[in-house]
């Protein structure tokens, strides 16, 4: 049989480039995509003939397109994982008092990318595995895995854009996981990281900080080996500090009422939602 088959996004560094190197030495194909091509060049001549780099902004849809439908060829026709794990913090400052005008004289368009680049590209990236897991050629389904964050469950007043899309990403996982497992054997699972040194960090950040509240990077591989090894959890959300994994489970209900309307009046919405789909 053909080896297994992964796309990482955001691969050329980092989080990315550990689950790389972690799953070549697994006996995995990988397909790395990143926006640094210069650097993910160089690594997919220096890790050999079981990686493909394919330079890839994943914000733009027809980047992130070729993306996948290289990576399935690559892979012979199949596409067993793919690690939506691509992130950038806050590009402007939510709270900035540098007043710049546009040509009306009200203030400029904030920019927004970091929500494109954290939640719509992953989304994204959800709607084109589930396109290419349903033609594997021996078994359908597959696995994802998205990296959300610690500021996907606690808020990061330094970047409100990023936990915005951090948290978005904790919700998206436990609305659609479920349901992809049911209805296509595609497992969709969260990691919600706290303070891994990498790229994202900035060097001067990286020196001061308190070792005791660094959480390694085998906590974040045995987290994606954990999913990848396992076919009936879906909708997981897991937090991972220093050496521990917290399966993190959604809020309480309120009241009886809230419990009803959250499981008991499917029935409602399919109806509502049939014509829709
Ligand atoms: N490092 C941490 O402490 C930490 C904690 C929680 C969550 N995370 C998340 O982990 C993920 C990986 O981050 P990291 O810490 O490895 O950072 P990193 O900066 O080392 O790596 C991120 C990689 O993503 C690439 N990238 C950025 N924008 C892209 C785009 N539009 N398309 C494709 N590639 C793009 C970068 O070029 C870089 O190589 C991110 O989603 C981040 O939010 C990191």
């Amino acid at each position: 049989m053909s080896k297994k088959l992964a796309i990482i996004t955001g691969a050329a560094s980092g989080l990315g480039l550990a689950l790389t190197k972690h799953l070549l030495s697994q006996n995995w194909r990988v397909c790395m995509a990143d926006t640094n091509a210069t650097i993910g060049d160089q690594l997919a001549s220096e890790l050999g003939d079981d990686v493909l780099f394919i330079p890839t902004d994943v914000s733009i849809y027809s980047q992130q397109a070729n993306l996948f439908a290289k990576a399935f060829e690559f892979g012979g026709q199949r596409l067993d994982f793919a690690a939506l794990n691509a992130g950038i913090d806050d590009k402007q400052s939510l709270y900035s008092t540098k007043e710049e005008l546009d040509e009306r004289g009200g203030p400029k368009e904030l920019n927004l990318v970091t929500l494109k680049v954290d939640l719509d590209a992953v989304v994204q990236g959800i709607w084109l595995f589930k396109y290419y897991a349903r033609r594997n050629a021996d078994k359908k389904g597959g696995k994802i895995v998205i990296t959300s964050s610690a500021a996907g469950l606690y808020p990061m007043d330094t970047n409100p854009l990023y936990t915005a899309a951090k948290h978005a990403l904790v919700g998206l996982t436990r609305a659609c996981g479920p349901r992809f497992m049911a209805e296509d054997s595609i497992t969709v699972n969260c990691i919600c990281p706290a303070f891994v040194p990498t790229g994202l960090c900035p060097p001067h950040v990286l020196h001061l900080f308190p070792k005791e509240h660094i959480t390694p990077m085998s906590t974040v591989l045995r987290a994606h080996d954990t999913f990848l090894a396992d076919d009936t959890m879906s909708g997981k959300v897991v937090e991972l500090s220093l050496d521990q994994l917290y399966y993190r489970e959604q809020p309480d209900w309120a009241n009886d009422s809230q419990r009803w309307l959250g499981t008991e009046s499917k029935s409602l919405w399919d109806e509502a939602y049939l014509s829709g789909s």
